[in-house]
């Protein structure tokens, strides 16, 4: 039996620059899909995994991400005084227990690798998620719940894959793999951003992290990496030659918003599976498309 995963770090002061200039001024984790911003739908999958504890690391101009998980009593109380209830309950669900969300900042871009680490005194001494909000996995169970039930029964360490075509590598780490076990596969290393004739498999690092505390260690001390930054793959490719480490293959699809097409493909896909506007929609663009 492991110890539960009860927290999760959300990196959230990343610039946004392949959404320019949608996000000059307002924060890419703001970015709506269909009706709510992409950071609601990374706390959401990760409260179904049965994580309490919420840590952003966020950066300079990201205060409006701090102002969605608040009250916003003009606005409740507009609602109330109209008695728009649905509404109502809609925004009060953005908001966390009190004490249920922590922040530090990154103070500088130095890469993944470093926003992971300015958490170490919040996460302490304990295994860990870490969930990059690019990416979007509305599935249900969601990636999180797949990999911390995954954890329940091997430990040690996890991060979600997914294959892509290997022209596509070098946006991404990318694993070895060595063994396979259903959907856990063992590694012999990760590799991050490898350009497609380097690469060693076509299996991209997808950002769903399970972590022991010993990866602060590792980023305390990690050179550089790809794009000059400090990167979580190079230590976690670290950590993988010391103890377990898996990759899991999880169910569903995940969903890149971090390109302009790929919000664009999102806001389709999980518009024409939305209840309310899913049927007018699908209309819409038959009619677009004959
Ligand atoms: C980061 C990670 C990379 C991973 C990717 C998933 O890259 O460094 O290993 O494959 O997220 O989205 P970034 O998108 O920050 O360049």
């Amino acid at each position: 039996m492991h110890k539960r995963i009860r927290k999760v770090v959300i990196p959230v002061a990343g610039l946004g620059t392949r959404v320019l200039p949608a996000t000059k001024s307002i924060p890419k984790e703001l970015l709506p899909v269909v009706d709510r911003p992409l950071i609601d739908y990374v706390v959401a999958e990760a409260r179904d995994a049965g994580i309490e504890h919420v840590i952003l690391v966020t950066g300079r101009g990201k205060t409006a991400i701090e102002d969605y998980f608040d009250h916003a009593f003009e606005l409740e109380t507009t609602l109330k005084a109209k008695a728009k209830t649905d509404i109502l309950a809609e925004v009060e669900k953005t908001i966390p227990r009190a004490g249920d969300l922590s922040y530090t900042r990154q103070q500088a871009p130095l890469g993944l690798g470093h926003a992971v680490w300015c958490a170490r005194a919040i996460v302490g001494d304990e295994a860990f998620a870490v969930s990059l909000p690019d990416e979007i996995a509305p599935h249900k169970p969601g990636f999180l719940r797949q990999m911390v039930d995954a954890y329940e029964t091997v430990g040690g360490n996890l991060v979600a894959v997914e294959e892509v075509p290997r022209e596509e590598t070098s946006k991404y780490g990318v694993i070895a793999p060595k063994a396979r076990k259903g959907n856990l596969i063992e590694m012999s290393g990760m590799v991050e951003k490898p350009k497609p004739e380097a690469a060693p498999s076509n299996f991209r690092i997808i950002g769903r992290y399970i972590l022991q505390p010993d990866i602060f260690h590792l980023l305390e001390t990690q050179e550089k990496g790809a794009g000059g930054e400090i990167q979580l793959t190079d230590s976690m490719n670290k950590l993988n030659s010391k103890q377990k480490f898996h990759a899991c293959i999880c169910e569903g699809a995940i969903l890149d918003c971090g390109s302009k097409l790929g919000w664009l493909m999102a806001n389709l896909d999980l518009g024409l599976k939305n209840a309310e506007l899913g049927g007018q929609l699908r209309d819409y663009l038959k009619r677009r498309l004959t």
